[in-house]
């Protein structure tokens, strides 16, 4: 979809009065403020009901644009964003002096993207600055992939909603940190591990001491009723047992369904990893609609294009597992 330069002018008046506009990426769509503007950046916070200590990432149109808000540019930094952006890549970096720390948690870093959704990329460039944005989401649930599902979780809590139709993507951006001569992977996403180590060779696993991203938290993008993943070879035998005991079950699977009940809800997203992910946020919807009493998700394989769904589905599995949520950004 398009951008419309007249809603596009709408968005650009709103952001420099301080109000909160979503806006599409091709991984997800974002809730975003003037990144220079601290009141703008609470009104975020207050909207998604997320603590003020979870750090934004701040979009830009690239990696001019992407300067003035670091202090240095790490050789790997460099070269990937050449590589990525724009693209769904998040480079954690160290922070300007003036970025303000309502958008970095107080942190020392800031992490920026470049989106290349038309309608983002419309949005920066009219804009001209950088536009703070998490997930256009409330704290704790699925991230939104089109414009309906902004206004589902939001309401009237953002000004305005530019619609660029459902994302290409489908889950949120890797993130990477690049600090202190190391590379780590915070996040998985769409841009794989083995495609950041074709550029910048070895990449580290986040540990105790890398920055908090919501790869290193138990739970995320949860829908509200109880969901398992359950092993591909047990999902036949554990969805008969769930009919027999009488409720209600969703299932989210890559293989069509091996019985038929009226209780029974079952969505098939086949079993390639791009189709599945861009697909997999509106189905956990769905299935979050069907009153069902849990929900299934079929296991998917190890294999490293899986990586950014298992690691999705795993947290969303964990509210459950581990009554808690930790980091539901
Ligand atoms: O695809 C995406 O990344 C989407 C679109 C809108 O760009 N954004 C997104 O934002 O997923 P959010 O806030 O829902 O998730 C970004 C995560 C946060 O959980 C935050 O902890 C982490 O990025 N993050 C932000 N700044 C950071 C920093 N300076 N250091 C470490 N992690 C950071
Ligand atoms: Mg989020």
């Amino acid at each position: 979809m398009l951008p419309d330069p007249a809603r596009i002018e709408e968005a650009v008046t709103l952001l420099n009065a301080g109000e909160l506009v979503a806006f599409p990426t091709e991984t997800v769509y974002g809730l975003g403020a003037d990144a220079k503007n601290p009141a703008a950046i609470a009104r975020i916070f207050a909207a998604k009901g997320r603590p003020v200590s979870h750090p934004l990432i701040v979009h830009v149109s690239g990696l001019a644009a992407a300067q003035e808000w670091i202090a240095l540019l790490p050789d790997a930094a460099r070269r990937l964003a050449d590589a990525f952006w724009p693209g769904p890549l998040t480079l954690v970096l160290p922070k300007a002096a003036a970025v303000t720390a309502a958008v970095t948690g107080g942190q020392a870093t800031v992490a920026l993207r470049a989106p290349a959704h038309p309608v983002a990329r419309a949005l920066l460039a009219a804009f001209g600055s950088g536009i703070a944005a998490p997930s256009a989401n409330r704290y704790g649930r699925i991230s939104p992939t089109c414009a309906a599902d902004v206004r589902e979780e939001l309401g009237d809590r953002v000004a305005l909603v530019l619609d660029g139709g459902p994302c290409e993507v489908g889950l949120e951006s890797t993130i990477v940190a690049c600090l202190d001569g190391r590379v780590t992977l915070l996040r998985p996403g769409a841009v794989s591990r083995s495609q950041l180590r074709d550029v910048v060779g070895k990449i580290a696993d986040a540990d105790a001491a890398s920055p908090r991203a919501p790869g290193r938290d138990r739970s995320h993008y949860a829908p509200r009723t109880e969901l398992a993943v359950i092993e591909a070879g047990q999902l036949r035998s554990e969805v008969e047992r769930s009919l027999a005991s009488g409720e209600r079950l969703a299932v989210l699977a890559r293989s069509e369904a091996p019985v038929a009940s009226d209780r029974l809800v079952w969505r098939q997203l086949g079993n390639r990893p791009a189709e599945y992910g861009r697909a997999l946020y509106a189905a956990l919807r769905e299935l979050d609609r069907a009153n069902a009493a849990r929900i299934f998700v079929e296991g998917v394989p190890a294999d490293e294009s899986w990586a950014a769904i298992a690691d999705r589905l795993g947290r969303a599995a964990a509210q459950v597992a581990d009554g808690a949520v930790t980091d539901a950004t």
